[in-house]
This record gives structure tokens, C-alpha cells and sequence, in this order.
């Protein structure tokens, strides 16, 4: 079993959230990676983060630091904007950080603003997390007062104001570009892309702005203070540090794990969880919650490391690590329904393949559900999917389309079971 490291939830290795400024500070070198980098030349820190090998960890894994080295320097206006929408099913990762280490999280998205000449960071959290918020702006007065935040931190010259702004609980507000329109105020939809957010004309107002999940900023500091080797000897070769593995469903210790990313499912989810309930056995996993490819539970899935490349070798994503156990007693098909009829809830209706697709997707899956379905009917769905996936304008398309392709290509009899068995002897019809 790999070691387990706390880079993220360090207050687990002092026993208590770590809430107030001087306990940040006294216990844990908070502000330590801060004070570090404005003594720095900003493009020093963002070669140390890029030199970690930090990758995004609100779902697609990109590098941290290369998306802050396509932030123009000489243009005048920059942002930060922190993803703490935390939409994705499964998902209850970001909410601990900012509730038992929110320092962390202010630190780390500090350090981003330094590095790349931003002069506001702007932390966008779901509308459900109006408690968390409130907190959030708690702490930040504090670090306003012990000159963290506002005109000339530090004596370096560099200003910066800090934020936070709610969303309206829309589950594609977590998509960048939508997010973006959201804190502009304006309807929460995906934005055609070219331009990037980085990119001058793609981000907030227009202007190039870093977005980052805030378990990818929570990382920054341990990187300031520790450096960029010390993090890549933790993990695999294309996957550094640590993540914050969230597991649910059927599974007897539930919650948020901290571990390497060279960690196997097997260590995680029977050694850390205990394993399926008492009397059952594993049947499948969504690694990444309902947006994910979805997996059959074997020997070859358990062993793999929850690992970028090692998950993608077994045609998965580790995504943000939302991993929802099924056991036995499960039928796929009613899974598949579930996911579905989120998905159909949320596209934001902007594009039409994502709209009418999950429209018709969760339709079908009614009539499967009610036993009223024939095999073409599972056909069909399949079609729809590959249908949708990879022409939509943002990622929500593929993620409703992934739990049909992936449900019927390992579990087909489920959805059979499901339908009613006299029509669907005559398949192929
Ligand atoms: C439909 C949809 C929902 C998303 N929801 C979230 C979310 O809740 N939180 C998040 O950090 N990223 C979410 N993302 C990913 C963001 O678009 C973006 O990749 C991420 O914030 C970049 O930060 P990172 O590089 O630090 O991961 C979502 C993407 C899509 C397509």
C-alpha cells in the first residue's frame, strides 16, 4: 500500500481544521509558500509549478503550470477564478477544503494571482455552499488584516483583492466557460472556444483569466514550500502528488481519502473502505461519478493505480475522482437511468445534440425501466449516444453519453433484464 501523504488535508496530520489565520500559520507554515513567492520572479513560479507536474484536478488533469504560462504577461488586466462549483456527482472534495483548510486554498490561489500579474481572484461556489462562502469571506478579512491581501502584500509591490461570488446551484456553472458567463452575470452557458479563458477575449470581461479547480490551488503552497522534485517523487511519472479520492455508494467506509496517485483501487476500496457490505461482492465503479466511463469491478480494474495514465489504459478516467461503488445487488440499467435523468436536468439546452439527446436518452430509459422496452430500444440508446459524443460544445455532451456506451458495452444483460424478456427474445428484428 502506498504511503499515505497529506498534502491537502494537512489538518488531518494536526487533528482539527485548521480554520483561524495564527493556527494556519503557527501549525502548518501557512502563508510560508506565499512569502516564498512574491521574493520570486513570477515567471520562477510558475517553472516551479510547472516543473511539479501539478495537473488540474477539477476533472481534466491539465498541467496547472502551463495554463499559467499562456497567461500574457504584458497585458494590464488578469484574473484568478477559483472552480469551487464542485457540480460533478460523487464529488465532495472541495467542500472539505474549504471548510477544514481554507487558508490553503486562499494561499495557493494568492500565489497563482502573483505568478501571473492578476489583480483580483474571484472564488465561484455553488449556490448551495452559501454557508461555506460565508466563511470563506471570514477568513479572508483576516488575511487582509495581516497583509495577505490588498495594496502592496508584503512590501513586493504586488495587489490583490480576493472575492467570492455564489452560483445558482447549475451543475454546468462547473464548466469554465459557463462559469465565467455566471460571475458576468449572465446566463450560465458554455462560450465557443477559441478564445480560451487564458487567452485575451476568452476569460472574465473579456480579459485572460486562470481557472482552476480549488483542490488544484489547495496544492500550491506544499510546492512553494517543499519544491517542485520533492512533489514529483510522489505518485506516478504522469500523474504527481496526491488526490483526494471521494468514495460512495455501495462500500462499507464512505468519505474523502487522501492518497498517491500510485495507489490501486484494490488498496482503496478494501484495505482504506472495508469492501462492499457484509455479503456482497464488487460489480462496477464510475471512477469519476456519472460523467465517467463506467467500469466492471475485475481483479485486472482493482489492481490498477488511480492514476491518470493507468486508468486511461483501462478505458476510464480518474476525472476528479468521484468513485461511486456498486455491488451485486445492483442493476446497471437503473444506474444508467439515474445518471441520465441528471444529465438531462442539467444541459443547459445551448446546443442541440446535448439538448434533444439527453432528451430522448432519458425518454428511452423510461420505457426500459418500465419493462415496456425491446431490444432495438438498447440499441437505439447506443446509437443516440455515439451519436452525441464529441460534437457538442462542452465535455456535458461526452458525460451523458458515457454512462449509455459504457453501461451497454459491460452490462447489456442488465438492460435486457430490465426490458420485458418475451419482446426482447425476438432482438435483432
Ligand atoms: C459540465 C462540466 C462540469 C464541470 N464541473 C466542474 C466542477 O464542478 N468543478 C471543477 O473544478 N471543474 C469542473 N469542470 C471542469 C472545468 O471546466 C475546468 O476544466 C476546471 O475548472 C479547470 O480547473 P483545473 O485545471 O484546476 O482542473 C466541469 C466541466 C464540465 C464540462
Amino acid at each position: 500500500m502506498a504511503d499515505s501523504k497529506h498534502i491537502v488535508l494537512r489538518h488531518l496530520d494536526i487533528g482539527k481544521p485548521i480554520i483561524k489565520l495564527k493556527d494556519y500559520e503557527k501549525r502548518a507554515g501557512g502563508y510560508d509558500g506565499f512569502k516564498k513567492a512574491v521574493k520570486m520572479e513570477k515567471s520562477a513560479v510558475i517553472d516551479e509549478v510547472k516543473a511539479s507536474g501539478l495537473r488540474g484536478r477539477g476533472g481534466a488533469g491539465f498541467p496547472a503550470g502551463v495554463k499559467w504560462s499562456f497567461i500574457p504577461q504584458n497585458e494590464p488586466i488578469k484574473y484568478v477564478t477559483v472552480n469551487a462549483d464542485e457540480s460533478e456527482t460523487g464529488t465532495f472534495k472541495d467542500r472539505l477544503i474549504m471548510e477544514q483548510n481554507p487558508h490553503q486554498l486562499i494561499e495557493g490561489a494568492l500565489t497563482c494571482a502573483y505568478a501571473i500579474g492578476a489583480k483580483a481572484v474571484y472564488i465561484y461556489l455553488r449556490g448551495e455552499f452559501w454557508d461555506v462562502a460565508h466563511m470563506l469571506d471570514e477568513r479572508i478579512e483576516e488575511a487582509r488584516k495581516a497583509g495577505y491581501i490588498g495594496e502592496n502584500i508584503l512590501g513586493s509591490g504586488f495587489s490583490c483583492e480576493v472575492y467570492t461570488h455564489l452560483g445558482a446551484g447549475a451543475y454546468i456553472c462547473g464548466e469554465e466557460s459557463a462559469l465565467l458567463n455566471s460571475l458576468e452575470g449572465k446566463l450560465g452557458q458554455p462560450r465557443v472556444r477559441p478564445p480560451f479563458p487564458a487567452q485575451k477575449g476568452g476569460g472574465l470581461y473579456g480579459e485572460a483569466t486562470v481557472v482552476n479547480n480549488v483542490e488544484t490551488l489547495a496544492n500550491v503552497p506544499w510546492i512553494m514550500v517543499n519544491g517542485a522534485d520533492e512533489y514529483k517523487k510522489i505518485g506516478t511519472e504522469q500523474s504527481a502528488g496526491t488526490k483526494l479520492y471521494c468514495v460512495s455508494g455501495n462500500i462499507q467506509k464512505p468519505g474523502v481519502y487522501e492518497l498517491p496517485f500510485d495507489t490501486t483501487f484494490r488498496e482503496l476500496l478494501e484495505t482504506v473502505c472495508g469492501g462492499p457490505p457484509e455479503g456482497r461482492s464488487f460489480k462496477a465503479l464510475l471512477p469519476s461519478g456519472g460523467s465517467g466511463p463506467i467500469v466492471p469491478l475485475t481483479d485486472e480494474v482493482l489492481d490498477t493505480r488511480m492514476s491518470y495514465e493507468d486508468c486511461a489504459a483501462i478505458d476510464t478516467i480518474i476525472g476528479s475522482a468521484s468513485l461511486i461503488v456498486m455491488d451485486d445487488s445492483v442493476n446497471i440499467a437503473w444506474v444508467a437511468s439515474k445518471v441520465i435523468k441528471f444529465f438531462a436536468h442539467e444541459s443547459c439546452g445551448k446546443c442541440t445534440p446535448c439538448r434533444e439527446g439527453t432528451y430522448w436518452l432519458d425518454k428511452v430509459l423510461d420505457r426500459i425501466m418500465a419493462g415496456q422496452a425491446t431490444a432495438k430500444d438498447i440499441e437505439r440508446i447506443d446509437d443516440v449516444a455515439k451519436n452525441m459524443a464529441g460534437i457538442t460544445l462542452c465535455a456535458l455532451g461526452d458525460f451523458a453519453a458515457n454512462p449509455i456506451i459504457h453501461t451497454i458495452k459491460h452490462f447489456k444483460e442488465d438492460f435486457l433484464a430490465m426490458a420485458e424478456g418475451k419482446e426482447l427474445a425476438q432482438a435483432g428484428d
